[in-house]
């Protein structure tokens, strides 16, 4: 019964690069795998990203590409592993493997995890003797929640599960294991017949969606949880608070309750697969007019002209992959480093402001 339900609520994939990166080399689809004693597998010990190449008149542009590798960084950080891929390697990692697959537009999916090593394996919890993984995969996706959805807007309910505690896994990581909540989230919400579940925190505020952030409009202000609220702290959050300030729509971070869900005038889910997504009912109760509403649209249209190339971005966000290949001149060789282009270099210093640190250590 479960499988027939995971089947009929897959999201679509449609093209799989046929390279992976693995540790400075491009290996073969069939040759990227590992062994089923890695530590990974009995003790969740990866930290990931997932990052859009959005297709554009310019060729494929990768969104935000530093902000991400960035991320994976500290995510590793936080469980001490200590890879030695760099900022620079990663980026220019991705760039390579999305010029080589041919795709116009992706899914990129960096990972690093603890493996086996099969001369001298160890299996017991203690990581430190694992050897470290680090690969990058790409393929073209769907959308997350739908083909309708970014149109429509998603029926949603709050889940019996709460998010993580800070104190007990850190959701400012991106690692594997704290998606095993975020499984038992959307497994409730897809079984009950919703297309995704909103997670409070141990305290009862809402927290986030399995893979989202979420926003509030209240009488013409955008509110979304603070990061102290156990979230992820989101790039696409990090680029619709940008956009709002842009569109001089009033933004801000707050605690919010579950009861503020049921009355707001509009709501929506971001994420780099969810991208900007309207939410149209929580717990079956519609939000605004049960439609995408006037602010969302807004910022939704921002978010995809700035997407596809067609609208300049509060910061430089797309790091278009022909023109970064070619400024490095010889990008062609296996597990060559490329430079990542100068806008995405100026990234990495950019953020100042409380309100867009996506690497923030905490707010309130
Ligand atoms: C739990 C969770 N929260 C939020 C997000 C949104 O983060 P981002 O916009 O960086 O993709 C994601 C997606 O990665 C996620 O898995």
């Amino acid at each position: 019964m479960f499988a027939d339900d995971a089947a009929k609520k897959d999201v679509k994939t449609v093209r799989i690069a046929s390279e992976v990166w693995h540790n400075g080399q491009f290996v073969n689809w069939d040759d990227a795998r590992i062994h089923v004693m890695s530590h990974v597998i009995h003790y969740g010990s990866s930290v990931f990203e997932g990052i859009r190449c959005y297709s554009t008149k310019r060729g494929p542009a990768i969104y935000r590409l530093r902000e991400h590798m960035q991320r994976l960084l500290n995510s590793a950080k936080i469980y001490r592993m200590d890879h030695g891929c760099t900022l620079d390697e990663l980026s220019a990692a991705a760039v390579e493997l999305v010029g080589r697959s041919g795709l116009d537009q992706c899914y990129l999916r960096p990972i690093i995890f603890r493996s086996l090593d099969e001369e001298r394996p160890a299996f017991g919890v203690n990581p430190f003797p694992n050897p470290l993984s680090c690969y990058i995969g790409a393929w073209d996706w769907g959308k997350y929640l739908g083909d309708e959805a970014i149109e429509q807007g998603v029926d949603v309910c709050v889940s019996t599960w709460n998010r993580l505690t800070p104190n007990s896994m850190p959701v400012m990581a991106k690692s594997g294991a704290n998606y095993m909540n975020s499984q038992l989230i959307k497994m409730e919400a897809l079984t009950n017949g919703y297309a995704e579940g909103i997670a409070l925190d141990d305290r009862g505020f809402v927290s986030e969606g399995s893979g989202e952030n979420i926003f509030l409009v209240h009488e013409g202000r955008v509110i979304t949880p603070p990061l102290s609220s156990s979230i992820l702290p989101g790039i696409t959050r990090d680029s619709v608070i940008q956009i709002c300030r842009e569109l001089e729509i009033p933004v801000a971070e707050t605690g919010l309750q579950r009861a503020a869900l049921y009355v707001a005038d509009e709501l929506f889910f971001t994420g780099t697969a969810a991208e900007v997504t309207p939410i149209r009912s929580v717990d079956r109760i519609q939000i605004g007019d049960g439609k995408r509403g006037e602010i969302t649209a807004r910022i939704q249209q921002a978010f995809f002209d700035i997407t596809k190339g067609e609208r300049p971005a509060p910061g430089p966000w797309l790091t278009y992959v022909n023109e970064s290949r070619k400024s490095d001149g010889d990008a062609g060789s296996n597990g060559h480093k490329v430079p990542a282009d100068k806008a995405t270099r100026a990234v990495a210093t950019e953020a100042t402001d409380p309100l867009s640190r996506y690497t923030a250590v905490v707010t309130d």
